[in-house]
């Protein structure tokens, strides 16, 4: 028997520090007017001194719990999203837990699928249900970007911002929301379109003492990978739609990864989607990787732009590549 996957509640954070693009101005060859015309991001918030992965993800998991009215005692699974965890290990989950009190957990860990972290999340979320129906879970994505961002690098400095996004999926519940579907893709040929960390990690460790390099932090084939993002994002899009018998027109809330208002755009045009029903804060959070959508519905939900019986479609893009596309009903 299928077992329905409930939202029993969403929440988000954004760190309070902002960076805007005439900070950016001050640090590297650039200007508000590029980064407004080529990305629509005009700011995006970065973690404070000492403020890492784990604590945005206890916030964003706090606000979750409380608007589904449960204790962190209640959870039975943890799962963190992320590329820049605190540590390789412990993982970003198990610390999560600990600073939760999430003590009757029984699962915890990390999941990394690039800037669909929160796309994958729900869908293994929704496997976890299928087996335990009892289960509660968490997922958050959670990313610290600016911690892998090499500020002396314009092609990519600009785009990013630090965040998180939190769910919580259960088979039980009160709740009217679930996910009706979910569909995921990846293709690691395309990998080399958006590496983080060639050096440092396991192909090209770093001896102690050595100095670090650009390729331990971002770096990215934009204009490639613009145009598999939104070609990946289209047709995800329509899949989801077409598995369920709907049409974009059927969407009250269509929210894609925020990662370049140009895509966006492009993506709308290309699905023949009002931008009216598009979520957009790219503007205000830039890019937040696997927080990116995550912190959009917690926002667009908090902000009482999803009413009771509202079809959401959430889309996100990033490396791997990865793909993945949530069909929600609230
Ligand atoms: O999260 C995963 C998904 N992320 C994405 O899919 C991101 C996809 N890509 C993009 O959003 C865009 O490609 C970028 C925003 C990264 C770049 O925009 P673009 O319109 O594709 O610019 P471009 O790469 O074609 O570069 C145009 C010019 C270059 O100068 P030349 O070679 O034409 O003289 C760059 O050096 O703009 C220059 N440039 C900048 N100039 C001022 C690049 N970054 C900057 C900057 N300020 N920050």
């Amino acid at each position: 028997m299928y077992t329905q996957s409930y939202l029993l509640g969403v929440g988000y954070y954004v760190p309070e520090r902002i960076l805007s693009n005439s900070d950016l101005e001050q640090l590297v060859e650039t200007s508000d007017e590029w980064i407004t015309t080529r990305t629509g991001i005009k700011e995006r918030r970065i973690a404070g001194t000492g403020q890492s992965c784990s604590d945005l993800a206890l916030n964003a998991a706090g606000k979750a719990l409380q608007n589904a009215g449960m204790g962190a005692d209640q959870l039975t699974h943890i799962l963190v999203a992320t590329f820049t965890p605190d540590y390789c290990e412990p993982t970003t989950a198990c610390l999560v837990q600990s600073k939760l009190g999430a003590s009757r957990a029984m699962m915890a860990m990390d999941l990394a699928a690039g800037c669909s972290g929160y796309t994958y999340g729900l869908d293994t979320a929704r496997g976890i249900v299928a087996v335990r129906p009892d289960s509660a879970v968490l997922v958050v994505g959670s990313e610290v970007c600016t911690s892998k961002v090499n500020f002396q690098d314009r092609n990519t400095c600009v785009l990013f911002g630090d965040g998180a996004g939190a769910a919580i999926v259960s088979g039980q519940g009160s709740s009217q929301a679930r996910i009706v579907d979910s569909l995921l893709r990846a293709d690691g040929s395309l990998g080399d379109l958006l590496p983080v960390g060639i050096e440092g990690n396991s192909a090209r460790p770093y001896t102690l003492g050595q100095q670090v390099g650009e390729e331990y932090f971002i770096q990215m084939k934009g204009r490639e990978l613009f145009r598999h993002a939104v070609r990946g994002m289209a047709e995800l899009t329509l899949d989801i739609l077409g598995k369920n018998g709907l049409s974009i027109a059927d969407i009250d809330l269509f929210i894609p990864h925020q990662a370049n208002m140009r895509i966006i755009e492009a993506l709308a045009k290309k699905l023949a989607c009002p931008l009216e029903k598009v979520y957009i804060n790219v503007d205000r959070y830039g890019n937040t990787s696997a927080a990116s959508v995550g912190i959009a519905l917690g926002e667009a939900v908090e902000l009482g732009q999803v009413k009771t019986g509202a079809k959401v479609l959430l889309v996100s893009f990033g490396a791997g590549l990865t793909w993945g596309a949530t069909l929600l009903q609230f």
